[in-house]
């Protein structure tokens, strides 16, 4: 291997390194927050009257959350709740509960 490619090997391993670090932080940063959320929302993911809301996928978690801050899906608790969230809280908290599995029986 060139002292070139070494290199980008090298860098290409610490962004790898960092990027995952990022991802576990942002997990226990959600996790942190979640509170807020299951005090409503079952962790296990079933719904009590309240639907589920873990081990939806990221994007679809950011952008219904995003709905309810906008007013675009009405709900008064959702929304009030919503409203308080920036971007990066609402990423944390797709990541976290993404990473929760449901129970299914
Ligand atoms: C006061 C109770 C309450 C709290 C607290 C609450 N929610 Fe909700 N949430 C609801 C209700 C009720 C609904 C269903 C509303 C509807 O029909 O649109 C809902 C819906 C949702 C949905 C959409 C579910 C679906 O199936 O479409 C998501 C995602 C969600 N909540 C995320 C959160 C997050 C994240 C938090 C914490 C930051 C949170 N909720 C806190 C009551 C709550």
């Amino acid at each position: 291997m060139g002292r070139t490619r070494a290199a980008i090997f090298l860098l290409f391993l610490f962004a790898l390194g960092a990027a995952s670090a990022d991802a576990s932080e942002l997990r226990d940063y959600g996790e942190y927050l979640s509170g807020e959320c299951t005090t409503c929302h079952r962790i296990d993911g079933q719904d009590n009257g309240i639907p589920g809301i873990v081990g939806w996928d990221v994007a679809s978690f950011v952008e219904t959350v995003n709905y309810y801050k906008k007013g675009l899906r009405k709900n008064q608790a959702m929304e009030s709740v919503a409203k308080t969230l920036d971007d990066e809280q609402i990423k944390a908290l797709a990541v976290y509960f993404a990473s929760v599995t449901p129970k299914t029986d």
